[in-house]
């Protein structure tokens, strides 16, 4: 728990700026400073209603729109900035981002949209497991924290993900060149596609929802604001940078209306301890190592998944599966790849008995002995990691 407190503190005390055109060696004219996150950068182009022609002209019209932003996390990401990862040839644009929002929502591009299995009001995931794929949605906020996509990171970037549900019958079940006809059929994409990118494609299509994804982070849920952010909030007034203060004075408000209970905060304890070692796979602010790991899911039916296997055919891989983010996982049930639970409280078993024994079981695996008081101790925590995200427009797209 000490080690995970001191490096919130830090975080919180550090307002790191995420550097990814220095990172990257890449040139560019840097846009204005923004916080992820920030509502601004996701409510749409202003205004009410289906986007006209001359609502577009004018959104496009800005040059302050199409520089590359400067970006800082939120507070509570802070110490997550070295896993930032963003596309050197694909920076962060107001424009790219908006674009990117209408594509994510947009029903005329496939059978189902992306919104369809990633909905705001369910923390950009589904509380549904799609039995035809086999698989359970993962969240599609904070992915500007990973490089590789899904369970078993078979895409490996967040611009290599969009093929996989665009071309899947289950899913969206059309084509890429189908898509990029639609697109070039509806005169509010063509002119963003064309101011932005040069035209329309599939490569510009998957860019501006990999931009978008990337606005989408994590708000402060009950266990930041009381205990990664405490440093910060117990600081009086007067030692707080000015420019800060708005951000601080915010904060302290829902500090004080959002409830930590001792219960979570035991459970907290016990998930940094050395004895039950929750954070060794579910590390840094957004609770995962980005990685896959064997905890003996899913062996029990008759086809249990290959996972990690399957991209890179190394028998150890064989079963491992993506460390899911725990941000929000009390809204998004049913759990694990292939959704085997649907209550937290078996999710804890699972690790309690050391997972399901097989050959590839990580060694990190193994019988923790939780007490009854120690499991719901547990639960609390998860819960207390429920968090507002960003205030999205659902409904401004272009006109047909
Ligand atoms: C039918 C439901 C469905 C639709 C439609 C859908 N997804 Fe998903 N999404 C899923 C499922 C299920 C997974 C996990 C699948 C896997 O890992 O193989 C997933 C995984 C992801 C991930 C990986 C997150 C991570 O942590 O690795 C991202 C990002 C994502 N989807 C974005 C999108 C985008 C963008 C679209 C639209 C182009 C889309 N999805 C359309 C169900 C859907
Ligand atoms: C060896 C690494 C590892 C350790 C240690 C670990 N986890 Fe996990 N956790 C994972 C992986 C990998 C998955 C997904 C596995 C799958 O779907 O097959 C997962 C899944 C979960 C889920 C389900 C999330 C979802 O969205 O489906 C929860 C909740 C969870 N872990 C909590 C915990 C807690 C609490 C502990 C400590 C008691 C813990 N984990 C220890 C790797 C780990």
């Amino acid at each position: 728990m000490r080690r995970a407190i001191l490096l919130c503190m830090l975080a919180a005390g550090c307002g790191t700026e995420v550097k990814t055109a220095s990172k990257h060696a890449v040139e560019h004219r840097v846009g204005e400073r923004v916080s992820l996150g920030s509502p601004s950068l996701t409510t749409g182009v202003p205004g009410q209603g289906p986007l006209s022609k001359p609502d577009i002209e004018a959104w496009l019209a800005d040059s302050a729109r199409h520089s590359p932003l400067k970006f800082v996390l939120p507070k509570h990401l802070h110490a997550a900035a070295d896993q930032v990862f963003v596309e050197p040839s694909n920076l962060l644009t107001r424009a790219k981002i908006e674009l990117g929002r209408q594509l994510f929502f947009d029903h005329r591009l496939g059978a189902m949209s992306c919104a369809d299995c990633h909905q705001p009001r369910q923390a950009f995931s589904a509380n549904q497991f799609f039995p035809d794929t086999g698989l359970s949605p993962l969240a599609a906020f904070n992915r500007i924290l990973g490089r590789r996509q899904f369970w078993n990171g078979k895409a490996e970037s967040l611009e290599d993900q969009p093929r996989f549900p665009v071309d899947n019958i289950f899913e969206m079940n059309t084509s890429p060149d189908r898509i990029v006809k639609t697109l070039a059929g509806i005169p509010g994409y063509r002119m963003q596609f064309d101011s932005i990118f040069g035209g329309v494609s599939f490569k510009a299509y998957s860019q501006a929802l990999a931009c978008f994804q990337r606005a989408l982070v994590t708000g402060p849920s009950a266990y930041d604001l009381h205990m990664s952010l405490a440093e910060y909030l117990d600081r009086d007034e007067a030692g707080i940078d000015e420019a800060e203060r708005p951000e601080w004075r915010r904060l302290r408000e829902l500090a004080k209306s959002t409830e930590f209970s001792a219960s979570a905060r035991r459970g907290a304890e016990l998930f940094f301890s050395e004895r039950i070692g929750c954070a060794e796979c579910h590390s840094g602010p957004n609770f995962t190592d980005e990685d896959f790991h064997n905890i003996g899911v899913g062996l029990e039916r008759p086809d249990p998944g290959l996972g990690r296997y399957l991209v890179t055919k190394q028998e150890s891989d064989r079963g491992a599966f993506k460390t899911p983010t725990l941000r929000n996982v009390a809204v998004t049930s049913p759990y694990m790849h292939d959704g085997s639970f649907a209550r937290l409280s078996e999710v804890i078993l699972h690790f309690d008995r050391g997972g399901v024994p097989n050959p590839q079981l990580s060694p990190l695996m193994k019988p923790l002995g939780l007490g009854r008081q120690e499991r719901e101790d547990l639960v609390a925590f998860l819960k207390s990691l429920t968090s507002p995200l960003p205030p999205v427009n659902e409904a401004r797209l272009p006109a047909d």
